[in-house]
């Protein structure tokens, strides 16, 4: 492979498809997969504290700052040297989900969620972005497990972030790509690689 890889981070709601589209699209790609928060034994141990449904208190601001340290461990051990070692890289969130939840749902400023997110992201943004939809009762119907910390808040929480999605989206048309989740799977997935690989400008097979 030559250069460096590309990074691709798919985005949305719980209950989107979006872990087994992102799945699908890495082995389609050969590339790296990974997620958010996750990806590293310091994000996983993350993962555990700040989604647990009944663990110890999380404030809206240390909620930011555990993602955000999910996320620069993330960059600095997994993704860039992935990147710069020419594989790409599939990624089960990333930045935008800490400006969509954190910013849009939770109401801390979003610009300020995506400065600290940039920042804790050493600047590292998606080369794609891709963005899975269904509508509210299609992924509530998928989400029937017992529900970590943040699917279990409200309704109008769930509204804001889907909007914050949908918002930047619209702000970022070449950057962002758009799918309706509510779709055969192996359809689906065939769209998102053929979509990537013209939008990254990479050759079949
Ligand atoms: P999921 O990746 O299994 O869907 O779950 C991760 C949860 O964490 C999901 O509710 C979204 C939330 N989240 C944030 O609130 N901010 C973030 O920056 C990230 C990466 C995830």
């Amino acid at each position: 492979m030559n250069g460096r890889g590309r990074f691709i981070a798919f985005e949305g709601g719980e209950g989107t498809g979006k872990s087994t589209q992102a799945g699908l699209l890495a082995a389609s790609l050969d590339a790296l997969l990974t997620r958010e928060p996750g990806g590293t034994g310091l994000g996983e141990h993350l993962r555990d504290l700040v989604l647990a449904p009944d663990g110890v208190a999380v404030g809206e601001r240390a909620e930011a700052l555990l993602f955000a340290a999910a996320r620069a461990q993330h960059v600095e051990e997994v993704i860039r040297p992935a990147l710069e070692s020419g594989r790409h890289v599939v990624t089960d969130r990333f930045l935008h989900s800490s400006v969509a939840y954190q910013g849009y749902g939770r109401g801390l400023p979003p610009a300020e969620i995506g400065d600290l997110s940039r920042w804790a992201g050493d600047g590292l943004v998606p080369d794609l972005v891709v963005l899975l939809e269904v509508p509210p009762d299609v992924a509530a119907q998928r989400l029937a497990r017992p529900l970590d910390r943040l699917e279990s808040t409200g309704r109008a929480f769930h509204e804001r972030v889907r909007a914050g999605f949908r918002a930047m989206a619209e702000a970022d048309p070449a950057r962002w790509v758009v799918f309706d989740g509510d779709r055969a799977v192996d359809a689906l997935a065939a769209t998102i690689a053929s979509v990537a690989r013209q939008r990254l400008q990479l050759t079949d097979g």
